[in-house]
């Protein structure tokens, strides 16, 4: 290889090296940013990369989890992944590489892993997976939900996870059960509406022959187990995959796969693991589910922080009982490279059970070229390149931002203001009645009239309209901040700057004095920046610190 392509490897590596840290790290905080099998394809380019080039000291394929940065408590026995693959073809690999043994095979819970010590029968910590070598403690998160023990002391490893029906009834607050669990478990004050439970799967240390055994003994003690299941062979485990599959949607829990471990625990002290996994147990996942349709068209989204995303209007299809009808494409780069294109037949593919995405191009059936976008598809002005996204410049004198800021500024974790869709935000701001976000707090000096007209809105719905209000002008100093909504300032960001801040007031003053430097921990710079930014730019702060 001469030095100019090994270069060009390097380069390549380091951008997908530092994607997978990022997506890893999200992970392990409950996001997942890309599609499981994207993932997979990163991890197995970088591989390939790494065989070519050398095995890299920094190389993300080394690492666990994501690295710990809260208090870290030391894991006695490493908490290693588990190695995985799709399907029936991954089953016979795992077959062929571990032959002649008993398994036992189990749901793949979609969950976080923990481990719980328990001291004298009481639980003294639980502790996060972390890195794999250190864990973080968020025993006060766990510890209603697991039962006081038999005078035992012991270790033992299970899946935090939320069941669908506590999931749906907080309905709209987190994309996935598993964002929940995580939010729960990374927050530092009780959150009490967030329910969770915890399974157990791995009893640390066990001195039993076999782990049915184990399982049986942890069960025992009143700690919540999955049913297991002996394997013998391919066939069982394929047989075991199948029917799990088939009935996934029946479970109370939500999987992603099933898991296959050898049931003689002498085995696991021979085989032993590598540096990630171990090698007698193995994870067997869902291939995401398919379904081939055709693309009617691309529009062009733009979002509140003028980012434009491709997004491909579908001839709906279902998969696994909800109707899809588009999907985003990543950005327009994507687009370009792809020329994904009306009358297209594409596979879409559902990740994680809920966001859609086009998989592949099944058949080219367009000869146009995708038209290369040259300025904001809404408000015409220019665009520029920011990493790997473009974005409309335009900011407030966007329609599409404008609106979308709107909509942010009413959501459910902002200022809560019900009854205000994006048609009728719309309207109202063609109405000339909402320039600025802050200008929804005006509404009800409208008098009930000009609303009842605007949408034949009866009395009940302006009066609704009128309770939000009230109640979003006294709403709590983070909902405030986030519904400001400033670039890079999230929900958690939101959270932690509140703590810091007396009043709105306090956060405007101190963000634009000269003298103030913020040490807020997990504040950067970026975000420091942005909200200076937003406190110079956007002046209608002015008329909301007047509101509140
Ligand atoms: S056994 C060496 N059993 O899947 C790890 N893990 O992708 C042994 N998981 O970190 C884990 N259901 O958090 C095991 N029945 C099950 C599981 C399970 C879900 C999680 C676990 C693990 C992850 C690996």
């Amino acid at each position: 290889m001469n030095e100019n392509n090994f270069q060009t490897l390097k380069i390549e590596w380091r951008k997908l090296a530092k994607a997978l840290n990022k997506y890893n790290q999200a992970y392990a905080y409950g996001n997942s940013l890309i599609p499981d099998d994207s993932y997979d394809s990163i991890k197995a380019r970088l591989q390939e990369i790494e065989v070519i080039i050398g095995p890299q000291k920094s190389s993300p394929l080394q690492k666990i989890g994501h690295e710990v940065d809260r208090k870290a408590i030391v894991h006695t026995v490493p908490m290693l992944s588990l190695d995985h693959g799709y399907g029936n073809e991954w089953i016979a690999t795992i077959c062929k590489r571990v032959s002649n043994n008993e398994w036992i095979a189990e749901h793949k819970i979609d969950g976080i892993a923990i481990e719980l010590r328990y001291i004298n029968g009481k639980l003294s910590q639980a502790i996060t997976r972390g890195d794999g070598k250190y864990g973080y403690d968020v025993t006060m998160h766990v510890q209603d939900i697991v039962p006081i023990i038999d005078k035992e002391n012991l270790q033992v490893r299970g899946e935090l996870y939320m069941t669908w029906k506590n999931f749906y009834s907080i309905q709209n607050l987190f994309a996935t059960p598993r964002n929940a669990v995580a939010a729960k478990i990374m927050s530092k004050t009780n959150q009490n509406h967030i329910k969770i439970d915890f399974m157990a799967h791995e009893l640390v240390n066990s001195n039993y022959e076999t782990y049915a055994q184990s399982i049986q003994y942890i069960k025992s003690l009143k700690l919540q187990t999955m049913p297991t299941y002996i394997c013998k062979n391919y066939n069982d485990i394929q047989q075991f995959f199948t029917d799990v599959q088939n009935l996934r949607n029946d479970l109370e829990y939500p999987i992603d796969g099933i898991v296959i471990k050898i049931n003689d625990l002498s085995k696991w002290k021979q085989l032993g693991a590598h540096l990630t996994a171990p090698r007698y147990a193995f994870a067997i996942k869902f291939m995401p589910q398919t379904q081939h349709t055709e693309i009617k068209d691309i529009i062009m989204q733009v979002g509140k922080f003028g980012t434009i995303t491709p997004v491909a209007i579908l001839k709906p299809i279902e998969i696994q009982g909800s109707t899809i009808s588009k999907a985003t494409i990543h950005n327009l780069e994507e687009l370009y490279k792809k020329n994904y294109q009306p009358k297209d037949i594409v596979q879409i593919a559902k990740a994680g059970d809920i966001i859609p995405y086009i998989q592949q191009i099944v058949s080219k059936n367009s000869t146009e070229t995708v038209n290369i976008i040259k300025q904001c598809p809404v408000c015409k002005s220019i665009i520029e390149k920011r990493n790997s996204t473009w974005k409309c410049m335009a900011g407030w004198n966007c329609e599409a931002q404008k609106l979308q800021r709107m909509s942010h500024f009413v959501s459910k974790k902002a200022f809560d203001i019900k009854g205000l869709g994006e048609k009728i935000l719309q309207d109202f701001i063609k109405q000339n009645w909402i320039k600025f976000p802050v200008d929804i707090l005006n509404l009800d000096l409208l008098n009930d009239k000009q609303l009842h007209l605007r949408n034949g809105w009866q009395r009940k719905s302006v009066e609704k309209l009128q309770k939000s209000i009230m109640h979003a002008r006294k709403r709590p100093l983070h909902n405030v901040i986030y519904g400001l909504c400033i670039e890079n300032i999230g929900y958690d960001a939101s959270q932690i700057l509140a703590k810091n801040f007396d009043s709105l007031q306090h956060f405007v003053n101190s963000f634009l004095s000269e003298n103030y430097i913020c040490d807020i921990a997990k504040i950067g710079p970026i975000m420091v920046e942005s909200i200076k930014n937003f406190l110079i730019k956007d002046m209608w702060i002015e008329k909301l610190l007047k509101i509140l």
